[in-house]
Order: structure tokens, then sequence, then C-alpha cells
């Protein structure tokens, strides 16, 4: 959250006056105990398509639809007040047409409550961001490495490398600026990219995997977390080790129900005590 608090959630419009000032802070929340947790730290909550892989065990995004991102919109909604809540369009909900993209996107707008849907594309998509930002959709881009382009790309790799790919991922940028996107998720992009991007376009950038050059960081809380270990890209720090210590817990619990030292008096119901019944 920004140094100065305030009432009600960080609106689209605070989110683009960002550029070039206090980073931006944004991780991603699929549930609502989670966006619970990590809704006083963050500006921006983002309900990604990563949750395929990262809750479901999908080998990639590919096949979240879009009610699987509204019902985890909802949760997120509900268990946040201060973030701004940003939901991905999954694969295949926009790409067809700008049309398509209005009627995914306005149904994600109104059954969610969020203030903003992320979309992955650059110079392809200007006219579909220019056409649902006019129409009351405020739309985050995502640039660079697209995990919706997997099977294009050839693997989850970094991009910008080389003068052709670092003039495309710029190309990207400039496109997505000037038709209103409010901001862009650079992911997978080396320093120099990230760092000219962020210094041409008048939005603010988000890096994932992208150097500190970019106006805010996003991560997915489940990595720094330790909480998917499936694998761990370059770019994630671990902050915490919660996958270890679920196992050390629930290994705990097992053990204490299987030699019957779980549940105790304390935990039952109707337990004579001293001649009373304590809780019925
Ligand atoms: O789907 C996602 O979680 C994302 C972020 C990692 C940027 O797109």
């Amino acid at each position: 959250m920004s140094a100065t608090k305030k009432m009600g959630r960080v609106s689209v419009p605070e989110l683009r006056a960002r550029k070039g000032g206090e980073p931006i802070v944004c991780l991603t929340a699929y549930t609502m105990p989670m966006a619970q947790r990590l809704d006083e730290h963050c500006d921006l909550l983002l309900v990604g398509d990563s949750l395929g892989m990262v809750l479901y065990g999908m080998d990639s995004t590919l096949a979240v639809s879009v009610d699987m991102m509204i019902n985890h919109g909802k949760a997120v909604m509900r268990g946040s007040k201060n973030a701004c809540v940003v939901v991905d369009l999954p694969f295949g909900s926009y790409q067809e047409s700008k049309e398509q993209a209005f009627r995914t996107a306005s149904r994600i707008l109104a059954e969610t409550g969020c203030a903003a849907v992320k979309l992955e594309g650059g110079a392809e998509l200007a006219e579909t961001i220019e056409f649902l930002n006019q129409r009351g959709v405020p739309v985050m881009a995502h640039i660079g490495l697209m995990p919706q382009q997997v099977n294009t790309m050839g693997g989850f790799k970094s991009q910008g490398r080389g003068e052709e790919g670092a003039e495309k991922v710029v190309n990207d940028a400039i496109a997505v600026a000037k038709a209103g996107a409010f901001s862009v998720v650079v992911e997978g992009t080396v320093e120099p990219v990230a760092r000219r991007i962020t210094e041409t376009i008048d939005i603010p950038t988000i890096g994932i995997g992208a150097s500190v050059a970019c106006d805010g960081q996003v991560l997915v809380t489940e990595d720094i977390l330790g909480l998917f270990s499936d694998f761990t890209p370059k770019f994630v720090k671990r902050y915490a080790n919660l996958g270890d210590e679920i196992s050390k817990a629930v290994g705990e619990y097992a053990s204490e129900v299987r030699t019957r030292q779980f549940p105790t008096d304390e935990h039952c119901f109707g337990v004579a005590k001293k001649g009373n019944l304590r809780a019925v």
C-alpha cells in the first residue's frame, strides 16, 4: 500500500498517475483468504490466469476459462478492500475480435466488480485495447514473455534479446500505451529493454523478470511464499517457505490422530469436567 493511506480502493487513474513515482506493489491473488493477507501491503492484486498452473496443476494457462477467472475474481474482491483488483482475460476469450474482447471484459467487470482487465499482446492488440478503453473497460497490457503464447514462442523464454527482439518489445510497449492501456506488465525481458520501455512510454511498467528499472513489480504470490515448487523462475525471490511449514504441521496432525493424542478434551463437546458439562 502507498505510504499515504486513504479510504477505499486504489483506483485505475491513481495507478496511472504513479508513473515514475513510488514503485507500484503488485502480487497475484486467487482466493479470499490470500487476498485478505495481501490487501494491506499491495497497491494492486492481479487475479492472474497463472492460477491454472499454480492452483489447478495445469501445464500452461491455455485451458483456463472465463468462468474460472470470474469465480476467483469474486473471491479476491470479497477478501480485499484497499487494493485495485485486475482480472486476466484468459486465452481464447479476446483474441478473435475486439467485440469478443468487450463481451468477455464487460462480463468480468460486471460479475466480479474488479476495476480492470489484463490481456496479453502488443501492437496486434492495440485496436482491441483502444476499443475497450473507449467503452469503459480499463486495460492493463502484458508484453514480452506472454505465457498464453507458449506454443508460438516455443516455451517460456525471455524476450527482447538482439536488436530485432528488442525493437519488437519496445514497439509493443509504445503501441499499447498509445492505445490507452493504463499500465503494462513487462515479463521476462532483458534489463536494457525494460529500462528503455520505462523511459519511453508514459504509463507505468510493472515488471516480472524485467529488472528494477520498471515502475512497479509483480510476482506470483505462491512463488515468493514457497507454496509452488514445480519450477521456480530465475526472477523469483523466495521470502518464506510455507510449503515446508504446511508439511510439518500436517505431519504433526497426522501423527497425533494416529496415536490418539488429538483430539483432547479441550477440543470436544460435552466432556464431563469436575462434575459439570463444559460445552454442549
Ligand atoms: O497470470 C499471471 O499471474 C500473470 C502475472 C505473473 C504477471 O500474468
